[in-house]
């Protein structure tokens, strides 16, 4: 079975760079088989790879609406097969399945209900899956993702954000699926000894801080993909030292 790495944490923190480079991480090491899950329906982990995904499980789901002869049962089974047959972008090293956006007004159930047959039927195919989720609790809630093995809760260098990483932790301990180990990443300061007091409140353990690197800034500005990030930038590093710890 895989292990399941996914990320929760406040808007903009840091959850898609992080997911890049864990990915980034894992490919460079060859620490096994990967599969990236974009589970942000404004999917972007995609472009941090620097990678296209023409079809999402949301364009799938609209192509299942046109097409006749099927009831809900069979419709259901034809989106989880196409998911998986067409939509699963095959890259050097690692896979990548994207959720991406419903079309229409309503809400998000369906397609998270397939994400979450998908992901249980690709389980013995990969040793890793990372799965980057939108700010908020919502993929959390809803179970999307049941066995996380490493929830990684990201807050940058707010006391908001430490205390939006306790709710989440708080959330996570209320629902029915395990979640193995929790742990916080702060991003953006070089030292989070100020926030240490409200880090022991929200009862998260601190695995690591990725420093405020310059670098992401400009690749985010080109749009150039963060694995080629080179191996010095201080991002880079301090994600090593993060995987070294829960790998
Ligand atoms: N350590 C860092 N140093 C500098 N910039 C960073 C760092 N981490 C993230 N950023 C920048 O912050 C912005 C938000 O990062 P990212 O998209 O990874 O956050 P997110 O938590 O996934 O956001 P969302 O909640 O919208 O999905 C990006 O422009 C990214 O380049
Ligand atoms: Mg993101």
């Amino acid at each position: 079975m895989a292990k399941h790495i996914a990320f929760a944490g406040k808007g903009g923190t840091g959850k898609t760079t992080i997911a890049a480079l864990i990915i980034k991480y894992l490919v460079a090491n060859k620490k096994g088989t990967v599969l990236a899950v974009d589970a942000d329906p404004n999917a972007t982990l995609y472009e941090a790879l620097g990678i296209e995904a023409t079809h999402t499980l949301s364009d799938i789901v609209e192509e299942a609406k046109e097409k006749k002869g099927l009831d809900d049962s069979t419709k259901k089974d034809y989106i989880e097969n196409k998911f998986i047959e067409d939509a699963l972008v095959k890259s050097t090293g690692y896979d990548l399945f994207v959720m991406g956006a419903p079309r229409q007004s309503g809400c998000y159930c369906f397609p998270t209900t397939v994400l979450k047959n998908c992901i249980i039927n690709l389980e013995n195919n990969y040793d890793y899956m990372i799965i980057d989720n939108e700010a908020g609790m919502e993929h959390i809630s809803r179970g999307t993702i049941q066995d996380v093995d490493t929830l990684l809760v990201v807050s940058d260098g707010s006391i908001k954000g430490v205390r939006a990483a306790g709710r989440i932790f708080e959330l996570t301990k209320s629902l029915s699926f395990d979640v193995g180990e929790a742990y916080l990443i702060v991003t953006k300061i070089d030292d989070p000894a100020p926030l240490q007091d409200e880090i022991d409140a929200a009862g998260l353990k601190l695995l690591g801080v990725i420093p405020y690197d310059t670098l992401l800034t400009e690749y985010d500005l080109h749009g150039k993909p963060l694995l080629d990030l080179p191996d010095d930038s201080p991002a880079v590093k301090a994600t090593r030292e993060i995987c070294e710890k829960i790998l």
